[in-house]
């Protein structure tokens, strides 16, 4: 909904039902989270925390008591959680990261997630083909890339498998890949991504420690 009156009508609606309290407003500025200039995220962050504050303050003026006024994302968390009136802040790409955060906002927060594939053909010499497909990776932010070999490219090639291959187009030498081989790929939208999977691995120095569901996974409604 529209900042101002429109959430202040809403407010007014809420104010009549017994059951509800309202104590708090939300803003998710997910227009601004990938801009790749920090200071124009900056800029056009403190206006979108202007229009929730002054919300936030329309509604307590007229008798609301708004506690908490919540806001951000990776992309802008740094500078809600400067501004004067916002007591809370909601980031969440930032725990795994993706490439397409990485791309905008640089080296801030590393990668802690990837998709373990399986090298299972070798149709070409220079390409192979992986266990990695659209179920597994989500490609509404770009393609996922191959961890740790920048000159490789990934492209989808169904539901169920996915392509690697140079990234440099023309060359056609034998890609050191063999059948069997264990490819991690770095997601390019971690939301959309992680939203595919029912379970983490948490490993660490190659050791499973721990396995955890994604309990989220499906609770859209
Ligand atoms: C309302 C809301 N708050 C916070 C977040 C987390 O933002 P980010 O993934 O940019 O850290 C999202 C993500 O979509 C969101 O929809």
């Amino acid at each position: 909904m529209t900042p101002g009156d429109e959430a202040l009508e809403l407010a007014r609606q809420i104010g009549d039902m017994e059951q509800l309290q309202l104590i708090g407003v939300q803003g998710y500025e997910g227009h601004l989270q990938h801009i790749h200039d920090l200071e124009e995220r900056k800029q056009r962050c403190q206006q979108a925390m202007q229009i929730l504050t002054q919300t936030a303050e329309q509604l307590r003026v007229a008798g609301f008591p708004i506690q908490i006024v919540t806001t951000g994302g990776t992309g802008t968390a740094e500078f809600c959680a400067d501004y004067e009136g916002i007591t809370e802040v909601q980031p969440g790409s930032f725990v795994f990261m993706d490439t397409d955060y990485r791309n905008a906002l640089g080296p801030v927060y590393s990668n802690a997630l990837t998709i373990l594939s399986t090298v299972i053909s070798r149709p070409t010499p220079d390409r192979v083909i992986i266990d990695a497909g659209l179920k597994s990776l989500s490609i509404d932010s770009g393609m996922a890339e191959p961890k740790g070999q920048p000159e490789l490219a990934y492209q989808p090639k169904g539901d169920e498998h996915g392509a690697l291959s140079w990234k440099q187009e023309g060359v056609s030498a034998e890609l050191p890949l063999q059948i069997g081989e264990r490819i991690e790929l770095i997601p390019s939208h971690i939301d959309t991504t992680i939203n595919l999977h029912d379970t983490y691995y948490a490993y660490r120095d190659g050791v499973i420690e721990a396995i955890w569901p994604v309990e989220a996974r499906g609770k859209v409604q």
